[in-house]
């Protein structure tokens, strides 16, 4: 690996927005744009004009075939208002947000630009399951993994399962993940599913008693997950609540030179260390329980910040099922390799606990339309960093923070460490 260089010149974020998430019918990925757009000018405190922003960069995973539109980033660009500057699509699966954050602040670190928008979109839903399901499946070592039968469902379940082995975890330990990000995604008013699953299996029964069907007699939340009518099985060990969703979603912010924040915010968010790596795809890996690019982006961001694991307050963690959130809590540090299924079960990653982990909801609750995650995720940290989380706030300072976005199986990662001074 290249050394490990420090930042030439301080970035901070002075704006992010977000869209809802969701499913959308009548919205495409510009209009949710817009929506995010708006959401970050809103949230720059002294305000601005939008005529100094110098470069876009937007992570967009497969417009092509989520929408058949290529050669997105001109017309988000237009859709905002900021033609002419250079506007450029980043793709690198689901990690294209965060690989799109990182092209932002090198853009700004190198003197090429002062104030630069970052963005992510993605429109998913105008597909059906099994459409999306194809067009996420060619982010995989194609020759190889597809012709094996392999999808992305099929690819965590097949790395849960090495874990159950190798750690003697249970598949209901990953069932804690799940119903941590719906609490926390209960609590934010953007989230796909803002609800706990405690509301969603009683909706369940609300919805059967109405429609004069039995009512499921499910005695509690683990006899709801446990059951194959309300939580069925989608690629063994994995069942419906260890999945991310299918969304449509947008995710924007500013990023500025260090030197100028003060004219946007007295309280700007500082990006102290910023790290990408590549690895092979699954099939050619010694082991499944852990994502080496991950463990290198995040000793490289480490480095770069002049922090370790044990001083981030919280993280945004790359969940699109739930063992991605177990394997990231120790690729990253946190615990040690084997213990992050207990640290989930032991409450440790709730956002009462020692390290908060997706106090948004994660991929899995707050949803997952996987260009936009990356930038979702440095949306999320902005609010916790600068204590505007509303009823997710995590108590005491946040001066810390931690996104980690994975591209497929881990053959793209990128780590970005936030931190607030004053
Ligand atoms: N978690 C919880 N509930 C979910 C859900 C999820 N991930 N996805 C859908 N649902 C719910 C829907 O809200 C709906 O509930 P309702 O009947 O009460 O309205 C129900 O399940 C059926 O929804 P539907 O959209 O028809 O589900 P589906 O079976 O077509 O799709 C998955 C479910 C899990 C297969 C799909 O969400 C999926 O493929 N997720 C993974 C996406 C992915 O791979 N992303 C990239 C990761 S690398």
């Amino acid at each position: 690996m290249p050394k490990v260089k420090s930042l030439p010149r301080g970035v901070a974020m002075v704006g992010a927005g977000m869209s809802k998430f969701g499913a959308f019918a009548e919205k495409n990925s510009r209009d949710l744009f817009v929506e995010s757009y708006k959401a970050m000018t809103k949230s720059v405190d002294k305000g601005f004009d939008p005529a100094i922003i110098e470069a876009m960069y937007v992570g967009n995973f497969s417009s092509d075939q989520f929408e058949h539109q290529a050669h997105l980033a001109p017309i988000l660009a237009d859709s905002v208002g900021l033609l002419p500057i250079p506007a450029t699509r980043v793709e690198d699966a689901c990690a294209s947000g965060g690989v799109a954050l990182r092209q932002g602040v090198m853009a700004i670190a190198s003197g090429m630009a002062d104030v630069v928008l970052v963005g992510g979109a993605e429109k998913m839903t105008a597909l059906s399951t099994a459409a999306v399901t194809e067009a996420l499946a060619t982010a995989a070592d194609v020759p190889f993994e597809i012709p094996a039968g392999f999808t992305f469902p099929g690819f965590y379940a097949a790395m849960a399962s090495a874990y159950m082995a190798q750690y003697g975890m249970k598949s209901e330990h990953l069932m804690n993940v799940a119903i941590k990000n719906h609490d926390n995604a209960a609590l934010n008013p953007n989230a796909q599913f803002g609800m706990t699953i405690q509301t969603w299996m009683e909706g369940r029964v609300a919805a059967a008693l109405k429609k004069g069907k039995p009512a499921p007699t499910w005695a509690n939340i683990w006899d709801f997950l446990h059951d194959e009518s309300g939580n069925p099985t989608i690629a063994y060990p994995l069942r419906l609540f260890d999945c991310s969703p299918v969304s449509d979603g947008a995710a924007a912010v500013l990023l500025v030179a260090e030197e100028i924040a003060h004219q946007f915010t007295d309280h700007p968010i500082r990006i102290i260390g910023t790290a990408q790596a590549s690895g092979s795809a699954l099939h050619d890996r010694p082991s499944l329980t852990s994502i080496p690019a991950a463990k290198t982006a995040a000793a490289n961001a480490y480095e770069m910040a002049g922090v370790s694991a044990k001083d981030i307050r919280i993280a945004e963690v790359h969940d699109c099922f739930t063992i991605a959130e177990v394997i990231a809590s120790e690729d990253l540090g946190f615990f040690a390799p084997g213990e992050g299924f207990k640290a989930a079960e032991d409450g440790m990653t709730a956002r009462n606990g020692a390290k908060p982990i997706n106090t948004s909801g994660g991929l899995k609750a707050k949803g997952h339309p996987v260009g936009a995650s990356g930038v979702a995720q440095a949306v999320e940290v902005f609010k916790q960093m600068r204590g505007q989380a509303e009823a997710r706030q995590v108590d005491g300072d946040v001066s810390l923070a931690l996104t980690h976005n994975v591209g497929a199986t881990g053959s793209t990662c990128t780590v970005h460490v936030f931190e607030r001074r004053n």
